[in-house]
């Protein structure tokens, strides 16, 4: 049936129509903040790429972490810049280091929200990799067992979910064992999956100072122009005891986001990353663009893919429009 017996515009023609026919929607629920955690007191230093995203000192981190908490966002994902690095990132799996403090800083001031964290080694180690180096490369078997510890000894501090994002082979049925041996069995897994060897991380990396000192992420992270091997990463990632898969970046890999929707059944989250963030700011600073349109556009787009969760730098800027949306 086509024109003229049909007509798109007549359920389009006003708001109220447009509300009863839409297919996607957003909510707050969906959304997870990011935050830099760094030791000291005092400390809120803006990252100059990304306009209102901070380098903080752990008392500051629990005083926004209470206003991300009070706007309905489920929860954060924490990285950690710490006081030394060395060849094997220590501080990664130290009792005392950044994340571990910083995770039960938020446990214990800020109930309601969840703390997830970040678990790599390149913002522990002073190479910047994101594992061991062994012959100029990372070398992944031995990477595991510093995986493992790192996300071990974040469920010991509190963690109530880890996030492995190095892209090691084998790492999320290394990191399951280990926390399963040690009683962390209800601790779920959200693996970086399928994560791309990208130029949009440029920004994270002055915000985490993990940037590599030699080389690039080629041999670990995906090939930008590979589709296929997307569901091949994602399937060995579910089959090791995945619980959440992760695409990164965003908006450069809705393709692919869309490919897993249609091939898993568990939940699917997608990285909206730093350089999509930088982009967006730098244009609407500068009167281009409309950042509220754009950004809950950019959002829409996510869950149209078949994202269920949206990692973003934009999250409390979005939690404040869903929030004043009344119709
Ligand atoms: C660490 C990590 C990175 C990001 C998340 N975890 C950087 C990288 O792999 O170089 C990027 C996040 C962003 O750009 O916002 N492996
Ligand atoms: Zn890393």
């Amino acid at each position: 049936m086509f024109f003229p017996q049909f007509r798109a515009r007549r359920i389009r023609g006003n708001e109220i129509f447009r509300r009863m026919v839409r297919e996607t929607s957003l909510s707050v629920n969906d959304l997870v903040y990011p935050m830099f955690s760094i030791f000291g007191i005092g400390i809120k230093k803006e990252i100059s790429s990304m306009p209102g995203i901070y380098q903080q000192s752990i008392e500051n981190i629990v005083a926004e972490a209470k206003e991300v908490r009070d706007l309905g966002i489920p929860a954060v994902i924490l990285f950690g810049i710490p006081e030394t690095k060395d060849a094997v990132g220590s501080d990664a799996y130290s009792d005392t280091g950044i994340i571990q403090e910083t995770i039960r800083a938020l446990k214990k001031n800020v109930p309601g929200l969840a703390v997830i964290t970040d678990v790599c080694m390149c913002e522990y180690t002073d190479h910047g990799h994101c594992g061991i180096i062994k012959n100029g490369d990372v070398d992944n078997d031995s990477t595991l067992d510093l995986l493992a510890r790192e996300a071990l000894s974040h469920a010991q501090a509190g963690a109530d979910m880890v996030a492995p994002s190095d892209m090691m082979d084998g790492r999320v049925g290394a990191i399951r064992e280990t926390l399963d041996e040690h009683g962390f069995d209800a601790i779920p897994i959200m693996s970086y999956a399928v994560k791309y060897a990208s130029g949009y991380y440029g920004p994270f990396r002055e915000a985490a100072e993990s940037t590599p000192q030699f080389g690039d992420r080629r041999s670990y992270q995906m090939d930008p122009g590979n589709r296929r091997e997307a569901l091949r990463e994602a399937a060995s990632d579910i089959d090791e005891g995945a619980d959440i898969i992760m695409v990164k970046p965003g908006l450069p890999y809705l393709d692919i986001l869309r490919d897993l929707r249609n091939e898993f059944d568990l939940p699917l989250a997608v990285y909206n990353v730093s350089g999509e963030y930088s982009m967006v700011k730098g244009a609407a600073e500068r009167g281009w663009i409309d950042e509220e349109r754009v950004v809950l556009e950019t959002m829409t787009s996510f869950k149209r893919a078949g994202a269920d969760i949206i990692i973003t730098y934009h999250a409390k800027d979005v939690a404040r429009w869903l929030a004043g949306q009344v119709k």
